[in-house]
């Protein structure tokens, strides 16, 4: 059984204090209960990192902590990036890698992306893989190529162990930020045909284990009918997660 999982990807929002406030917003509008059917993480920008994670420890709280991108070097002459290393030592749980903001507006490639994937399993925290179409590409029809190929481009020399316990992000670029969502039959349709991708090249264990989140402008109210798909488990939220209360919803529709 996987267990869904809903993370909060902040992006360049929200400073430490800000992000405290959340982070304690959400702790008394999401009911304890709620956690033990839905996994929940949030991720701040790198500079709001350590104080997410006192708060968190501090309180024991069930939510947990990500990080939106890492360098796949442990040190380096490398200005500017942050060590999967550092993130470690922070507790972070889960990284976001191949997000498609950093593959369109920094270059990152499907070798970097695997890098980073095998830097972040080194580390023993878990990636959140994105992958996704541009609208031409969908109108193209070439949907499941493109997303397929970055598939198995970043997970290629992962075992299936490995790929059994980390989490892949369908995120359509075009429905990033932009209020259009995929149909929650589209969205499945492509969800599974990633989950038949790893079946077939990781082995019929990693498929069923793999846990795959759909993004791009979830909120509550597209939430139930998203989670209620057989391949869909769970939900990369970008903007919806900078409102504590949307967040809040969010989580609970996904606990059912
Ligand atoms: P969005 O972003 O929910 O604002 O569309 C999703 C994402 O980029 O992860």
């Amino acid at each position: 059984m996987r267990r869904p999982l809903i993370s909060g990807n902040w992006k360049m929002n929200l400073n430490h204090y800000e992000a405290i406030t959340i982070v304690q917003k959400l702790v008394y509008t999401i009911p304890n209960e709620t956690y033990e059917t839905v996994d929940v993480s949030v991720h701040p920008p790198f500079t709001d990192i350590r104080s997410v994670q006192t708060v968190i420890e501090a309180d024991s709280l069930d939510i947990f902590l990500g990080a939106q991108h890492c360098h796949w070097d442990d040190h380096g002459a490398y200005t500017g990036e942050i060590s999967p290393v550092f993130l470690a030592k922070l507790d972070v749980d889960y990284v976001v890698c191949g997000h498609s903001e950093r593959r369109e507006l920094f270059g990152e490639t499907d070798e970097m992306v695997a890098a980073k994937v095998e830097a972040i399993l080194r580390h023993e925290m878990l990636p959140i893989m994105c992958v996704g179409e541009t609208l031409d590409e969908r109108e193209a029809g070439v949907t499941e190529d493109k997303v397929l190929a970055q598939v198995r481009a970043g997970l290629a020399d992962r075992s299936a162990e490995q790929v059994a316990s980390l989490v892949i992000a369908y995120e359509p670029i075009w429905a990033i930020g932009t209020g259009r969502t995929a149909t929650a039959d589209d969205a499945q349709a492509v969800c599974a045909a990633i989950r038949s991708v790893v079946s077939t090249d990781w082995g019929s264990d990693a498929g069923a284990a793999v846990r795959i989140q759909y993004g791009g402008s979830v909120k509550s109210g597209n939430t139930t009918e998203l989670m209620a798909m057989p391949d869909i488990d769970g939900a990369l939220v970008g903007g919806a997660s900078l409102d504590a209360d949307e967040f809040a919803r969010i989580v609970q529709f996904a606990a059912g």
